[in-house]
């Protein structure tokens, strides 16, 4: 005996007036149970609302943008058997919306929209956020998901029940390109996909079950209060945003860092006599800084691929020299960029740094003044350490670490003989520098900063 249903919006949780961005069924079209009627977007998650019944749809109640709330009637359904009166509601319980977004770097674009959680059937499980933009993010995505999604191709951005479809059909949403709103993969994608491999139109794309992430275990979920008192803080915006960034540069980027070291000692006494004349006259302090900004020009000039960006299969040559300094704040790493530190003295760079560091710690940077670097410092030298190994800060393909300059015992050809040494790391983009070419780079710097009026030659 069939039985009229009105199918109404279930428990979802915090969300109201929540918009219907897909209506997957029409008056007339059969449904089984747990097929997916429509589908709702809210600001944080997708979920799917499903048929409480098989059935005949009679009548469609809402329209594709319409809002609803949780008792919405969305649809009479004929059901093709009588609900028992025990039967459970067509509600289910929304799961939590996952504590993950993506973060669009201050400078650079967005990390793709986070992945969804979904029950087997894909149903009422809130499915993606949308990238939330930057200077604001409230959440990041954990170290884990970040990776995969990294590695794993573009993030799939697509509801519980086309992702379900795809499953079914053993296609990775992550491999699809969407042609709805926002990029939106829609059921058409997934059949397009389909037909083309079919067509063999897709032979070019990898197998549509091919493993191409770093299929990572989920991230560890521990009580920690279980092994002792804890204390839980909240992130740093910059922490956010600059973890956000790392973890993508960390991950996309194939990098190796070069280990060498240079004889400063009589660019160390040169500094410390300069910076002796101008304390009595009232002058700038020289910095090491603003001398490696120097040399970097320097070596940039002479091995241009470190001055670039990939761009695809392109390589961009930049015939600029805007180079970034990582500095510590006690909110976080920023990177603020220095412009044209060809045209600028080492008194005038040193100031310049002391100003943007200043700034960067009083929280007081313009976006502006964190854009457009070829090549960053990133100078631990004043803190300790003998080497590290930094990440390259993305679209750049190189990062030169700089740690604490020691004396020590240097064989001359004749006897040992006490010399300052500046430990180097330089780390690089692994596509775009070869080896040889960074042990060069490292050469020539160390032989820059060893006799700086090389860098006149
Ligand atoms: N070796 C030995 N001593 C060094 C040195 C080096 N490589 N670099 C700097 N020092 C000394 C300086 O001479 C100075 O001593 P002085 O006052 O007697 O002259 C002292 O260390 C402090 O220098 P600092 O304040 O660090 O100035 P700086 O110009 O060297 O660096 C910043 C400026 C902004 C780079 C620095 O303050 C900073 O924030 N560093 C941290 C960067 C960072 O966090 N990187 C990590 C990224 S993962």
């Amino acid at each position: 005996m069939s039985q009229l249903l009105e199918v109404k919006v279930p428990d979802i949780g915090d969300f109201g007036a929540i918009p219907v961005i897909e209506i997957h069924v029409k008056a007339g079209d059969a449904v089984a149970a747990e097929d997916s009627l429509i589908t709702l977007e809210s600001d944080k998650a997708t979920m799917d609302v499903p048929a409480p019944a098989a059935g005949t749809v009679k009548e469609v109640r809402i329209g594709l943008g319409d809002k609803v709330s949780e008792g919405t009637v969305i649809m009479v359904l004929e059901a093709d058997t009588a609900l028992p009166a025990s039967a459970p509601p067509a509600a289910q319980p929304v799961a939590q919306a996952p504590v993950v977004a993506s973060v669009i770097a201050s400078a650079e674009p967005s990390a793709p929209p986070a992945e969804d959680r979904e029950d087997e059937l894909g149903r009422f499980r809130p499915a993606e956020q949308e990238p939330i933009l930057a200077p604001s993010p409230s959440h990041v995505p954990s170290p884990g998901q970040m990776a995969a999604e990294m590695m794993g191709g573009h993030k799939a951005h697509a509801s519980p029940s086309v992702r379900a479809y795809a499953r079914e059909l053993g296609v990775e949403v992550g491999r699809l390109t969407g042609s709805g709103p926002k990029g939106r993969i829609l059921r058409e994608d997934v059949q397009r996909y389909v037909k083309g491999l079919v067509s063999g139109a897709a032979s070019a794309s990898p197998a549509p079950t091919a493993a191409g992430g770093l299929n990572l275990l989920p991230w560890p979920q521990v009580d920690f209060a279980k092994f002792g008192p804890v204390q839980s803080q909240p992130l740093s915006r910059i922490k956010k945003l600059s973890g956000a960034n790392l973890a993508r540069n960390w991950a996309m980027i194939p990098h190796v860092t070069q280990f060498d070291e240079a004889d400063v000692t009589d660019l160390e006494a040169f500094r410390t006599q300069v910076n002796q004349e101008s304390e009595k006259s009232g002058g700038a302090k020289l910095t090491m800084l603003a001398f490696l900004l120097k040399a970097c020009v320097s070596a940039l000039r002479k091995f241009p691929e470190f001055n670039a960006s990939l761009d695809g299969d392109n390589l961009v040559l930049k015939q600029y020299f805007h180079l970034g300094f990582a500095a510590d704040t006690p909110n976080g790493l920023v990177v603020p960029v220095i412009r044209d530190v060809d045209k600028k003295t080492v008194l005038e760079l040193a100031a310049e740094t002391a100003t943007l560091a200043k700034k960067a710690r009083e929280g007081k940077l313009a976006p502006a003044e964190m854009q457009g670097g070829c090549f960053s410092i990133s100078s631990l030298g004043g803190i300790g350490g003998t080497a590290f190994t930094p990440i390259i800060n993305a679209p750049e393909v190189a990062i030169l670490g700089v740690s604490k300059s020691e004396t020590r015992p240097r064989w001359n050809g004749r006897e040992f003989e006490p010399r300052l040494m500046l430990p180097l790391s330089l780390s690089y983009d692994h596509r775009v520098v070869d080896g040889a070419a960074a042990a060069r780079f490292t050469t020539y710097l160390g032989q820059l900063l060893a006799d700086l009026r090389r860098s006149l030659l």
